[in-house]
């Protein structure tokens, strides 16, 4: 969603801003927009509506040598996207740049009679607001930021700069990120920490409630109530490498033809073969605490609820007297949901920064149930204010359909689950066939992309012309089918759903026809032959059925697409490798934006 920069420091300001931005447009953005300030204070504001490359050419005519300013890319939230609601924001001498919302803009903005709004954003209000304790310059910007806020109600992550103080950035945040990276005599200003890759590595993630006053070669952070806070600095661990394409055509390819590598990190350490274990050291859970477990409350959104789904499937199969229940995070932070003792839950993000999720965990707490993180983004809120957690480690995903945090995501929760099992005392016998698999999983997905790339490409492209799809599967094949509709959904705006084979007589039956196509995970084992008849039933009523599979049959469906054989359990999972590179093929042909599907943003920061 929205992303701030900023910059002050003795390099070009513009150069950083630009750039800066463009690290953050993978979170999904409208409208863009810069100013920066020469050393007398003139200001330089540039915005457009669109994409950077439209700032940019604003930019080209409008080059300036100034070393500090702050820049923002916009999701529309209060207002349609368009330069005159772009950020930064003007009010008086302060220019604004603002993430996440003002609840109470209304009312704030009926008292700031004196200034004439322009835009219908929230952010203006905040910007009047703090011009209105500013008075020209009378007060220090700090204290005008901080009076403004206190009057403030919802979430914000700001950064401020004012033309009678061109050397200094205020900045500010509650639920939204900020990250101050330390460099050698500049200072910078990201929401994100892939921004400042390249710069820096140095950081200071701000904690809610908390201000900054910033120079080139100072940090000032103290809370709203004026205690100062000493500042922990952090080692940004991505590279460079990790946030581009590396060769590839998109993100989202890359991104899946990563996962042998993303997995082998989540994996790393945690499983070991010789002894037939699993353990995990983040969840700080005592032996005793989990071997008293009865209940699960698994929480995301999107595709990390689709993920919990999964493991949830998992762990209840070889787990002993344990209740799981995986759960939407916008549905449950209002749900009057009773949590019985002995419960866990696990909160699942990839951004960590999941508005939904994050109202969720905090609800929970408040009910005194251990929380345990499955969290991507290191440093992140969620991944703060759990009580202890599996980071993911799959690197930054920068594309926003989800893929190789799905995969991990998935795995994580499996091993917590199998933690639990071994402190339950469950036998050796039953936990090492899947713990085996696991470790097997980096080999077994690189030797799946490879064998089925090529039939996916085609098959996709052979199907591009559907605007409807049904997936299709049974027990841990349904989730997986739920997670590529979605993949499907997100970048190909295919009409794209999924029911469990069982429920297609209950309904989806009645859609078969030519506009459809059939998406359909048959993985061999118990309910194969289930699944196989209701393959048959769709055929039957002029069904265009494309299966996957990890064995033989024999019907005339339309195309078949084999994975290898060797994996059982998991099979669900190498079939969801199949509807990612589905899904990203589809969208290829149709010739829509892979990356960047409209509408839609890679961190859901508001409500
Ligand atoms: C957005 C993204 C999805 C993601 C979901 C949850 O909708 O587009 O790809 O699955 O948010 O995000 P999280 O960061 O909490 O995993």
């Amino acid at each position: 969603m929205c992303g701030i920069v900023g910059y002050v420091g003795n390099k070009n300001a513009q150069d950083f801003l630009i750039s800066g931005l463009k690290r953050l447009e993978y979170r999904g953005y409208d409208s863009a927009g810069i100013v920066t300030l020469d050393k007398d204070g003139n200001a330089t504001l540039l915005r457009a509506k669109g994409k950077i490359i439209n700032l940019e050419e604003k930019l080209a005519k409008n080059k300036r040598e100034d070393k500090i300013g702050i820049g923002h890319t916009r999701w529309a939230t209060h207002g349609e996207p368009s330069e005159t609601n772009a950020h930064p924001h003007q009010a008086g001498d302060i220019y604004l740049v603002h993430n996440g919302i003002i609840e109470n803009y209304k009312e704030l903005k009926a008292t700031l009679t004196e200034h004439e709004f322009k835009s219908e954003t929230d952010t203006e209000v905040l910007a009047a607001l703090v011009e209105s304790f500013y008075q020209g310059g009378a007060h220090p910007l700090i204290n005008a930021v901080v009076q403004a806020l206190k009057l403030v109600k919802g979430t914000y992550g700001i950064a401020v700069v004012s033309t009678k103080a061109p050397d200094e950035i205020v900045v500010a945040r509650a639920g939204s990120p900020l990250v101050i990276g330390v460099g050698h005599d500049e200072t910078l200003i990201a929401s994100d920490a892939s921004a400042l890759v390249g710069h820096t590595k140095q950081a200071i993630y701000l904690n809610d409630g908390e201000v900054a006053l910033i120079h080139k070669d100072s940090i000032e952070i103290k809370t709203l109530n004026a205690e100062p806070v000493s500042a922990k600095v952090e080692m940004i661990e991505t590279n460079l490498a990790a946030i581009q394409k590396g060769g590839y055509e998109h993100f989202l390819l890359k991104e899946i033809m990563e996962q042998p590598e993303s997995l082998k990190e989540t994996l790393r350490g945690r499983v070991n073969l010789e002894t037939g274990t699993v353990r995990l050291g983040g969840p700080g859970l005592s032996e005793e605490k989990l071997r008293k477990i009865k209940h699960l409350v698994i929480v995301g959104c999107g595709t990390a609820y689709h993920a919990g789904l999964l493991a949830g499937y998992y762990i209840e199969q070889f787990t002993p007297e344990i209740t799981i229940e995986t759960v939407i995070a916008s549905e449950y932070r209002y749900r009057s949901a009773y949590i019985p003792k002995d419960s866990v839950a696990l909160i699942v993000s990839q951004s960590g920064e999941t508005a939904d999720t994050l109202a969720c965990l905090r609800e929970i707490k408040k009910q005194g149930v251990p929380t345990i993180g499955i969290v991507n983004a290191i440093g992140s809120t969620i991944a703060r204010e759990v009580d202890g957690g599996t980071y993911v480690h799959v690197g930054p995903e920068i594309s926003v359909a989800s893929t190789k945090a799905f995969t991990s995501q998935m795995i994580a929760m499996v091993m917590f689950g199998l933690t639990i099992a071994q402190a339950k005392g469950v036998k050796p016998g039953v936990l090492y066939p899947y713990i085996k698999e696991i470790a097997n999983l980096p080999e077994m997905i690189r030797k799946t992309l490879e064998q089925v790339h090529d039939d996916v490409k085609r098959v996709a492209e052979a199907h591009k012309k559907y605007e409807h799809a049904i997936y299709l599967g049974r027990d841990t094949a349904y989730p997986a089918a739920m997670e590529g509709a979605l993949k499907l959904k997100e970048i190909s705006y295919v009409d794209a759903n999924a029911y469990a084979f069982g429920e297609l007589k209950h309904g989806p039956l009645a859609l078969i026809d030519d506009r459809f196509l059939e998406f359909a995970l048959v993985p061999k084992g118990p309910l194969f032959d289930k699944a196989i008849s209701n393959v048959q039933e769709v055929l039957a009523r002029g069904g265009h059925v494309i299966v996957v599979t990890n064995t033989d049959f024999d019907l005339p469906v339309e195309d078949v697409i084999r994975i290898p054989g060797e994996i059982e359990h998991f099979a669900p999972m190498l079939m969801n490798l199949v509807s990612q590179l589905f899904a990203y093929y589809m969208t290829v042909a149709k010739g829509y934006n892979v990356d960047q599907p409209r509408n839609l943003a890679k961190s859901v920061t508001v409500e």
